[in-house]
């Protein structure tokens, strides 16, 4: 009964585990998992794509400059805050510059942790400048620059 039970929650999964086993593997240590989504609310059921064996495209793909309205129709305030942002203002403009989307932070699949994310900044913030050395007035988050600067807005904290 129990095994039925979990074989059912994981159906939308084996739709792709099959030639995906990374991606489902990835996405199990996600808090998205936990709360039962799937693969399909990001790239559709992909029927077309599965029967040809990938020849066809995915339902959807999100392009970077669409995955802030992507994880924004359930995220409504990061996306309110982030939209206005300089990030949110490049990413939409899909231009040369390339800024961080919600999934460069984050992780679209597991999720990516402060460490990882701090290494992401700093693949586009190589020179900072000497404010940013400064002790913080507090220590309370997990990421070092979010002790300063709120990671959506990226305006000063308190
Ligand atoms: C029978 C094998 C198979 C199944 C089943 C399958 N895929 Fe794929 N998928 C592929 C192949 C092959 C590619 C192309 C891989 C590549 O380009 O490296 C691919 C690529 C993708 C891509 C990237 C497409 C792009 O344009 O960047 C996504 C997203 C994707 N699959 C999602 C899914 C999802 C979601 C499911 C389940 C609903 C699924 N796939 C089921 C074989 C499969
Ligand atoms: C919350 C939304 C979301 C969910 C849920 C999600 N994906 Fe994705 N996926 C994305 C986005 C956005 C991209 C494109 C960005 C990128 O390439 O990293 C992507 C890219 C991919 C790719 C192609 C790029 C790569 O990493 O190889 C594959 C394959 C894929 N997803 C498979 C899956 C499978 C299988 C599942 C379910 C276990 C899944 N995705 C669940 C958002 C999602
Ligand atoms: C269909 C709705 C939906 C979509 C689309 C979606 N999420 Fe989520 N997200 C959730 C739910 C539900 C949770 C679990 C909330 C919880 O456990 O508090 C969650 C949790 C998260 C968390 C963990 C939050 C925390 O407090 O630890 C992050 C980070 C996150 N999502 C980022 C994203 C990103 C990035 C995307 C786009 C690639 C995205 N989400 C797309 C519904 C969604
Ligand atoms: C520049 C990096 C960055 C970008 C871009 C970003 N976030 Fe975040 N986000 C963070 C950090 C850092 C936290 C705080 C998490 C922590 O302390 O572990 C956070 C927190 C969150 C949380 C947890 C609840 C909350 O609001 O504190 C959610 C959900 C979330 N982000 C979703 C999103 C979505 C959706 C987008 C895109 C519209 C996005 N984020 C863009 C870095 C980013
Ligand atoms: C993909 C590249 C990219 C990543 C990743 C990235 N940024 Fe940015 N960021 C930019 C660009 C481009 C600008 C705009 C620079 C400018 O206007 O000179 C910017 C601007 C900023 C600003 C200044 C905002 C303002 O209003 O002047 C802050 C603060 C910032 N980023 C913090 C971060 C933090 C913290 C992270 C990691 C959690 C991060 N960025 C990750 C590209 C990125
Ligand atoms: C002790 C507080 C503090 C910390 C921690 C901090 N910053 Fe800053 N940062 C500031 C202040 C204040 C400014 C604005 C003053 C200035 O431009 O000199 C700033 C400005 C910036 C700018 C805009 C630079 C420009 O040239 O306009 C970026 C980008 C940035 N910070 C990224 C980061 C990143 C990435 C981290 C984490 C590695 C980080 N900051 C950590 C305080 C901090």
């Amino acid at each position: 009964m129990i095994l039925w039970l979990l074989a059912a929650a994981l159906w939308a999964q084996e739709q792709c585990a099959s030639c995906h086993a990374e991606h489902v593997e990835d996405f199990t240590s996600h808090k998205h998992s936990a709360a039962k989504l799937s693969c399909e609310v990001c790239h559709g059921a992909s029927e077309k794509h599965r029967k040809a064996v990938g020849s066809a495209s995915p339902d959807k793909v999100a392009a970077p400059s669409e995955v802030p309205a992507l994880c924004g129709t359930c995220h409504t305030d990061a996306l309110k805050a982030y939209a206005a942002s300089k990030h949110g203002r490049i990413v939409a403009a899909a231009g040369k510059t390339k800024a961080a989307n919600c999934g460069n932070c984050h992780g679209v699949h597991a999720p990516r942790w402060a460490a990882a994310m701090e290494r992401q900044c700093a693949r586009c913030h190589a020179q900072l400048p000497e404010s940013c050395k400064a002790k913080p007035s507090s220590l309370n988050a997990r990421l070092a620059c979010a002790s300063c600067h709120d990671p959506h807005t990226l305006g000063k904290k308190q």
